[in-house]
């Protein structure tokens, strides 16, 4: 029999659970913020970057370990070619500009996805970033580039099979556990919250396998406007949200 998965989750821990330990976003309306504005739409992932800067100083502060951004998927690159490479262009200065101050600030970053279809200049960039915070205790910023949900479970599969040599793995002694520590997110809690901006209600192959219990919040306001107040609505609205993990109410109420 398979033994169901030790669902790892530290926000109904901390804070008496009222904080999420973990939180993953959706970073989506950025064109259409630039558009309502007259302005191409690297305007709006500029704009984008800026919020992305206010969250990770606010988590920061409000001391929530771990925090997932979606700031490119594996399908994003059938995108018109110049907002790709606008894109890639924004990260590459990102990191140059904001990787001092995230050190500083005692964040540990890291990039989630795909590197083997990045450009070598930016993976060099991001592997520099890595050693520099690695031994870093505060916030761990995941940056998810290149990046599919299926990609990360096919990813840990391979990995498993890889791992296992030439030695065949018999199918039954692969575990939850096992697929767990292959994922690009492994050792880290799975997401208390998503949050998926901008008004569209999809997972877009986002953290397929992480987001199994996560809550979902969606909130119909522009990445680029999304500031402190939306983030302590979120962050208010999974307050107040029971999580059951499969038990009753009155299951999780009795303690
Ligand atoms: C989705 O909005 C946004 C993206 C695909 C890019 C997200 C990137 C940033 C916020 C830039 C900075 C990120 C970091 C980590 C420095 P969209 O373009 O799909 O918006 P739309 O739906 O309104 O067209």
């Amino acid at each position: 029999m398979i033994k169901p998965a030790v669902v790892k989750h530290s926000g109904t821990d901390l804070n008496d659970g009222k904080l999420p330990a973990h939180v993953a976003v959706i970073m989506d309306g950025n064109g259409r913020w630039a558009r309502k504005c007259g302005l191409p739409r690297i305007a709006g992932h500029r704009k984008g970057a800026e919020t992305v800067r206010k969250l990770i100083t606010l988590c920061g502060k409000k001391k929530i370990p771990f925090l997932t951004l979606f700031a490119f998927s594996s399908e994003n690159w059938k995108r018109p070619q110049p907002e790709v490479s606008r894109l890639m262009e924004l990260f590459v200065s990102a990191l140059d500009k904001d990787i001092g101050e995230l050190h500083e600030n005692n964040v540990r970053f890291r990039v989630i996805g795909d590197r083997t279809s990045l450009d070598p200049g930016i993976v060099e960039k991001i592997v520099k970033g890595e050693t520099l915070t690695v031994a870093n205790t505060g916030l761990q910023l995941n940056v998810a580039i290149n990046y599919g949900g299926k990609w990360d479970i096919l990813n840990a599969c391979q990995k498993i099979v890889d791992e296992s040599g030439h030695a065949k793995r018999k199918p039954g002694s692969i575990t939850f556990e096992d697929l767990e520590t292959a994922l690009s997110t492994a050792g880290q809690p799975e997401p208390d919250l998503f949050i998926r901006t901008g008004g569209e209600r999809r997972i877009s192959n986002f953290l397929l396998w992480q987001l199994a219990y996560t809550e979902l919040y969606f909130s119909d306001v522009l990445w680029p406007d999304f500031g402190n107040k939306e983030f302590e609505q979120a962050l208010a609205e999974y307050a107040g949200r029971q999580r059951r993990f499969g038990q009753t109410g009155e299951q999780v109420e009795a303690g």
